[in-house]
C-alpha cells in the first residue's frame, strides 16, 4: 500500500486539479547483458533500499505500479521527479520502459539516470556525461527530459532538469518563457532549492565542465522559483525524507522516495 501524504496548495483556481508526485524509486534491475559488477551492484543496492525503505511490504516496482494505477483512478497528473533508476543498466532501462508504456506521465531526470555505478570515485573515470546524457535522451524519448509545461486547469504545471545540480540555458530559458504567459506556476525538478549543491555541479560532478555564464544563468533561474511571485510552489525529491520550507513567504516542498512507498497527491486549488 502506498503511503500518501495529503498537500494543499491555495492559489485561487476555480476548479481544483490533483498531481500525483513520485520520487526517487530507485529501480535496481540488470540482465545478463549488464556487466558483471553492476549486476553485483544491483543486487547489493536492492538489499540497501530495503533496509533504508524500514522493509516496505512491496518492492520499488511494485509502489511504482501502484502509483501509476492510483493517478489513473483518481483523475492525477502523475509527475516523477527523477532517480527512478538507480543506476544506468539494461535491465533499469528496460523496466522503466515496460511499466511506463501506455501510461501518461511528466518526468525529470535524477542524478541516478547519470549513473553508471553509484560510487563517485568510479564514475569520474569516465567521461560519462556526454554520453550519459544522450542515452538517458534516447531512452527516454517520449519526454523533454530538460523542460515540460502543460497548462492543466488554469495552472501551468513544470518539470525543469536540475538533476545535476544546475539549470541548463534551454531548461532556463523555456522557463522564463513559461512565466511570461501569466499562468500561476508550480516546478517539478530533483533537487529541492534549497538543495546545499545546486549551483555547485562542477565538485560534484567533475565530468561536467561549466562556464560563469552556466552558472549565472542557472542562478537566474532559482531565483526567479524563490522570489517571483507567478510561482506558487516548488516541488522535489532527491533527499529521500519529507520536508516543507517556507522560503520568502513560500512553500518548497521535497517529497520521501517511493521506494519507501511514500508519494505526495497534491491538490491545487
Ligand atoms: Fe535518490
Ligand atoms: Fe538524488
Amino acid at each position: 500500500m502506498l503511503d500518501i501524504l495529503h498537500t494543499v496548495v491555495n492559489i485561487g483556481i476555480e476548479k481544483p486539479i490533483k498531481i500525483l508526485h513520485i520520487t526517487d524509486v530507485h529501480l535496481t534491475f540488470s540482465t545478463e547483458h549488464d556487466p558483471e559488477f553492476q549486476q553485483e551492484l544491483m543486487s547489493w543496492r536492492t538489499k540497501t533500499f530495503h533496509k533504508e525503505g524500514g522493509c516496505p511490504d512491496y518492492t520499488p516496482e511494485e509502489y511504482f505500479r501502484e502509483a501509476i494505477r492510483y493517478a489513473e483512478e483518481i483523475g492525477a497528473t502523475l509527475i516523477a521527479t527523477g532517480d527512478i533508476i538507480d543506476i544506468y543498466t539494461e535491465g533499469n532501462l528496460l523496466k522503466v520502459n515496460e511499466i511506463i508504456k501506455g501510461h501518461d506521465m511528466m518526468f525529470s531526470p535524477g542524478g541516478h539516470e547519470h549513473q553508471k555505478v553509484c560510487v563517485r570515485t568510479m564514475e569520474e573515470e569516465y567521461p560519462y556525461f556526454k554520453i550519459m546524457r544522450e542515452k538517458i535522451k534516447d531512452n527516454f524519448r517520449r519526454f523533454d527530459i530538460d523542460f515540460e509545461s502543460r497548462i492543466i486547469g488554469g495552472v501551468n504545471v513544470i518539470t525543469a532538469n536540475n538533476g545535476l545540480d544546475y539549470y541548463n540555458a534551454y531548461t532556463v530559458n523555456r522557463f522564463e518563457e513559461e512565466l511570461e504567459r501569466g499562468y500561476p506556476v508550480v516546478v517539478f525538478s530533483h533537487d529541492p532549492v534549497d538543495d546545499p549543491l545546486l549551483g555547485l555541479t562542477e565538485p560534484y560532478h567533475p565530468n561536467v565542465k561549466l562556464s560563469t555564464e552556466d552558472y549565472l544563468t542557472s542562478n537566474r533561474m532559482l531565483q526567479k522559483l524563490l522570489h517571483d511571485r507567478r510561482v506558487k510552489a516548488t516541488f522535489a525529491g532527491h533527499w529521500h525524507r519529507t520536508e516543507e520550507s517556507v522560503i520568502h513567504g513560500k512553500t518548497h516542498y521535497v517529497t520521501d522516495g517511493l521506494f519507501k512507498g511514500k508519494c505526495r497527491l497534491i491538490e491545487i486549488r
